[in-house]
């Protein structure tokens, strides 16, 4: 298979050319002449830039597939431009095995249209994590949250640190502090935001400076989840190490606890001030945070509806970071060679993925090509993740994404699915 996407603004986080990108199997590669393609895209007047990939997901599949299954997930990932996720091991059962993983990966084997990678969960049964091979990462979460994965003890991060140092592994870490979050549960009121309130932002940065402590003594690869507050950053600002690397949410960009009316808006960790929205805005520019990731966690309509208290935390994300984002250059807020860093250079790098994020020729030709014009609302009719409603319902975005190339293959073109299926394990 042979293809050539003519004239467009190719978008790197050095600079914008316009020019022709040729692929062949799966590759971009040197000029060959236009006689020779089986498929030749127009890409005068679009921008086109590397699959976005998304380190952090959940899809839910086995065990939550009322709420997505890979099929579900890997469908708004395409539609949204992003061509590689990477999901987390809260599935039921978790992946904190070799053979759960092995299962995972037979289960979801031909039923993903983008690439994908897996983490491990980290257990107090290290010795199954030691085992474990063709994972992603390690996730380690420091407190609770939807799954039950809770590590809580900080004897045990020391060992889930050694091993990733190990085996040269990133560490991904939930870096809310399950002790301090027990202390504000009197904190726990009347109004829906009093949840953010419980999950403080002193939570979160006492977390992630132990995080970073630990790191520093045990030398290994550490990437933060989903950085909401202006301590945390300040924290990581002062860190300063090419072994550490952090992620961003769009839903804490572009909400606050204000917007925290019912369980819609709750995920872990929670909304945070305009203050801490604002910071995050900044550190995107500065290059404190090196990645944009969904946190991508689906949940039924019904179960949403309940008391804030007893819903389950998450919102999905997956479909509408990029257009959020593009939308954010139309108004100004920063450039699309800052948003090629946040959203495929950056999880690129913190993941090891070599052949990903850049269109250099010798790399896996996944990328995607948006209309920086294009302008249309976001609706829950539009969703193709499996719970069917979006946070970022009514919002007028400006700069979508209009056809997505996973391993040289065009997957989705005018808003239809052309290929099925052609992700693979990329671990
Ligand atoms: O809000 C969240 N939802 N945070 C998490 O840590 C887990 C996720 C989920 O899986 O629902
Ligand atoms: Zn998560």
């Amino acid at each position: 298979m042979k293809l050539i996407i003519q004239s467009a603004s190719v978008v790197s986080s050095r600079n914008t050319k316009v020019r022709d990108v040729f692929v062949e199997d799966g590759k971009i590669v040197e000029a060959f002449p236009e006689s020779e393609a089986d498929e030749v895209l127009d890409g005068r007047g679009k921008f086109l830039l590397p699959g976005v990939i998304d380190p952090h997901v959940h899809f839910r599949d086995p065990g939550g597939t009322d709420k997505e299954d890979f099929e579900s997930g890997s469908l708004a990932a395409a539609f949204g431009g992003v061509t590689t996720i990477l999901d987390m091991p809260n599935t039921n059962p978790p992946t904190i095995s070799q053979k759960a993983l092995d299962e995972k990966k037979k289960l979801v084997n031909g039923r993903s249209h983008v690439n994908y990678g897996f983490f491990a969960g980290a257990t107090k049964d290290l010795d199954a994590l030691k085992k474990m091979k063709g994972i992603a990462g390690i996730k380690l979460y420091m407190a609770s949250s939807t799954g039950g994965l809770l590590l809580e003890e900080p004897e045990y991060w020391e060992e889930v640190f050694k091993i990733a140092k190990a085996r040269d592994l990133p560490v991904v870490v939930h870096a809310e502090h399950e002790g301090c979050i027990q202390k504000n549960m009197g904190r726990k009121g009347e109004e829906p935001s009093d949840y953010c309130k419980v999950r403080s932002s002193e939570c979160a940065r006492e977390a992630v400076e132990l995080a970073l402590e630990l790191r520093k003594k045990i030398g290994n690869r550490l990437h933060i989840a989903h950085l909401s507050t202006k301590a945390e950053l300040e924290l990581v600002r002062a860190y300063k190490n090419p072994k550490l690397s952090c992620e961003v949410a769009p839903h804490h960009l572009f909400f606050t606890m204000e917007d925290m009316e019912d369980a819609f808006l709750k995920m872990n960790p929670p909304l945070r001030t305009i203050m801490d929205v604002e910071a995050l805005w900044r550190s995107l520019l500065d290059g404190t945070v090196t990645c944009i990731a969904t946190d991508h966690a689906p949940h039924t309509r019904a179960e949403k509806e309940q008391d804030v208290w007893e819903a389950p935390a998450g919102v999905p994300g997956v479909e509408f970071s990029l257009p959020l984002m593009l939308n954010a250059v139309d108004e100004g807020r920063l450039t699309l060679e800052r948003v090629v860093a946040l959203m495929c250079e950056g999880p690129a790098q913190a993941f090891g993925l070599k052949n990903k994020g850049g269109l250099m020729v010798g790399m896996d030709a996944d990328m995607v090509l948006v209309d920086m014009e294009m302008k249309k609302s976001v609706s829950a009719k539009h969703v193709h993740s499996k719970c069917g409603w979006t946070p970022y319902e009514y919002f007028i975005l400006k700069g979508w994404p209009v056809t997505t190339i996973v391993n040289g293959e065009v997957v989705i073109e005018k808003g239809q699915l052309k290929a099925k299926n052609i992700g693979v394990d990329i671990f």
